[in-house]
């Protein structure tokens, strides 16, 4: 069989376990806000998923790495954000149905969950960082770096094409020990989260490589679209923002 039916038919597989749509379906994440955040803690929070991307957001990350293959774009893939793992365990699944051995996924993440906003320049997030639903819920997204191993593990992804970078982005990034990267996906939710990521990682993404910015259209309880927008405008980046979903955008390096 063709090595792209084979891939296919795989990832079709890992990103339905990985997201609990095996048997059940996924949440509308353009529902009424009161009935996506119980359908979310219903479908992710309380079961076993792996990940809380809808599915058209990992279609994305494997169209991105693809495209990276395929054209020959250097460099490791990174996700900035990993809850239980499941989007960059797709990403290092991606890799091993082309049978791609020279990359790394970097896999940063304090693995304690969300940082808590300053609420004086960030009230929005403080308020929900603070509130019930993301303490009593969501669980404040923490997850052990040993869970996270142990997942990647399961889906028997663990192996030295894995690194994690444990820390606040503010601490791990500016030094890790990252050479280039084709893709970084920014999974952190709030604005300095955004901007460390992209302070710290843009200038090691080749042309031609990939940003993803999960939360581009959580405007209502994030300030990630700000923190974008800042820093595109700052560096006069205008490669297009191409959305993925209502809530999620991704660009493609031009320059
Ligand atoms: C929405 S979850 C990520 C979801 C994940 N990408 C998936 O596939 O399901 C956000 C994650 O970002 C992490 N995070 C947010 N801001 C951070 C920061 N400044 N430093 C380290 N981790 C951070 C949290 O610990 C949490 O695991």
């Amino acid at each position: 069989m063709d090595i792209n039916i084979r891939a296919g038919l795989y990832l079709d597989l890992l990103k339905r376990s990985l997201t609990n749509t095996i048997f059940e379906s996924e949440p509308d994440i353009d529902d009424d806000e009161f009935r996506f955040t119980m359908d979310f803690a219903t479908h992710y929070v309380n079961s076993d998923a792996v990940s809380m991307l809808p599915l058209a957001r990992l279609d994305n990350i494997r169209n991105c790495i693809e495209s990276i293959l395929r054209d020959g774009i250097p460099g490791d893939l990174i996700e900035t954000g990993v809850w239980r793992g499941g989007a960059a365990i797709f990403m290092r699944g991606v890799l091993k149905a082309y049978n791609a051995s020279d990359r790394l996924v970097w896999v940063a993440d304090s693995f304690e969950g969300l940082p808590a906003p300053d609420p004086d320049l960030f009230p929005l997030e403080a308020k929900v960082q603070s509130g019930p639903v993301m303490q009593k819920a969501y669980h404040n997204f923490a997850v052990g770096l040993e869970e996270v191993k142990r997942n990647f593990a399961a889906f028997g992804l663990l192996d030295d094409q894995v690194k994690f970078l444990k820390g606040w982005f503010k601490d791990t990034l500016p030094a890790a020990p990252i050479g280039t990267l084709s893709l970084m996906r920014l999974d952190g939710d709030f604005y300095e989260s955004t901007r460390d990521g992209l302070n710290s990682l843009y200038d090691r993404l080749s042309v031609g490589g990939y940003v993803i910015i999960d939360d581009y259209g959580e405007d209502s309880w994030t300030y990630c679209r700000k923190a974008v927008d800042e820093f595109r405008l700052e560096r006069q980046i205008d490669d297009p923002l191409i959305v993925v979903d209502s809530r999620c955008s991704y660009w493609q390096r031009a320059r």
